[in-house]
């Protein structure tokens, strides 16, 4: 069991200096527009990822004004207590500890503390392009093999290493061949690796999301979805090979598991052009349960879920359904945010479920 019970905010974002105890499974935050819930919200992702949901820039992240930020955060997993420490100082790398043991690697703290979040603008996982579904993909297989984030890291090196040697040939007008068949071979077995991880993880999950849809939708509808990578066609190897003399004139790798997408259909025809927004969302909140279900399997607890503004986005009856599914079918911590504290109020009465309200 992962439960949070005390975060603290130094000049992170709008907050100066404020802490907070939690002390249920079920924690509602209302607060007015702008008055730092989704920051909030954003503090304790950051506490379990070692970065913000929405910006990789810690300058945003630092209160305006300010020279850096520091947030303390108590967990509780398996009995076991967890406590983790962020101060960054606006200069030279960021701090980051747990239980006062300094990690080396910001990636070794990754899937100690899982947690998925659903905010606003995650529709672009629907509606965008490959990259935020890939960015999803990577967000889960990484919270639960340590691995299979070393040799993401490792390919993304190689693959702007690559790329930049691709560029100075262009520059330079001549190519060095031998160096190019290094550069390939070290590519290859991280890109292989990343490729066959991805693989397996779509096998379970896809009937997981349809599982959850046919749930949400509650219709006969069935939604597909396909990975799509260039590496099922050709081995990757024979890939950059065949691809040379494009990547040559492109100066950039044109084909890889940095182009690999998740295609979604809905009866028959592409997801992307024909859906409604209902249904839209309806795959979004699909996706993200999926997620959830996944990690908890394979963790063996329920990660947090970190639910920002999704009373605006699902009718009542949907919320309901929500809710009861994560507030009494899982034992697992959920913070939730809205601008009306009746509403929030109600939802949990109806259910049953004793919440803590938090008024900012
Ligand atoms: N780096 C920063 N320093 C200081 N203030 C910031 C910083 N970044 C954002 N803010 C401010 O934090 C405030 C709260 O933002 P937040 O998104 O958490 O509000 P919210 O309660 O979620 O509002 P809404 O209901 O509109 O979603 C905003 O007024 C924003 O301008
Ligand atoms: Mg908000």
């Amino acid at each position: 069991m992962l439960r949070l019970s005390k975060i603290s905010l130094t000049h992170f974002k709008n907050y100066d200096f404020k802490s907070f105890d939690f002390s249920r499974q079920v924690v509602g935050i209302c607060g007015l527009n702008g008055m730092g819930k989704t920051n909030l919200l954003d503090s304790i992702y950051y506490c379990c990822f070692t970065k913000s949901y929405f910006t990789a820039s810690d300058q945003l992240n630092t209160g305006f004004g300010k020279e850096g930020f520091r947030l303390e955060a108590s967990f509780e997993k398996n009995e076991h207590k967890e406590k983790v420490l962020c101060i960054n100082r606006g200069v030279g790398k960021k701090e980051f500890s747990v239980n006062d043991m300094l990690y080396q690697r910001l990636a070794s703290h990754i899937g100690l503390l899982p947690a998925v979040m659903i905010a606003p603008d995650d529709i672009e996982i629907i509606t965008g392009g490959g990259e935020g579904r890939r960015k999803m993909i990577d967000t889960i297989i990484c919270q639960l093999d340590a691995e299979y984030l070393q040799q993401l890291i490792l390919y993304n090196k190689v693959l702007l290493q690559r790329n930049s040697l691709l560029k100075q040939f262009a520059e330079s007008r001549q190519r060095d061949e031998a160096l190019l068949e290094i550069m390939d071979l070290q590519l290859v077995q991280p890109g292989n690796f990343v490729f066959e991880k991805r693989k397996e993880f779509v096998q379970q999950f896809i009937p997981m999301l349809q599982e959850f849809y046919g749930q949400i939708a509650d219709q006969k509808e069935t939604v597909q979805a396909q990975y799509v990578s260039s590496l099922q066609q050709t081995s990757f190897a024979r890939l950059l090979q065949q691809n040379r003399e494009r990547d040559g004139y492109l100066q950039r790798t044109s084909a890889g598991p940095h182009k690999d997408d998740l295609i979604f259909d809905l009866n028959g025809q592409p997801f992307k052009t024909i859906a409604s927004q209902g249904q839209r969302k309806s795959l979004l909140f699909a996706l993200k349960l999926a997620e959830y279900s996944y990690i908890r399997q394979h963790k063996g607890f329920a990660p947090l879920l970190l639910l920002d503004d999704v009373f605006e986005k699902l009718d009542a009856r949907r919320m309901h359904n929500l809710l009861h599914w994560v507030c009494k079918e899982n034992e697992g911590q959920v913070f939730i945010t809205d601008t009306h504290r009746e509403r929030l109020e109600l939802a949990f009465a109806q259910l049953g479920v004793l919440a803590q309200i938090i008024e900012l």
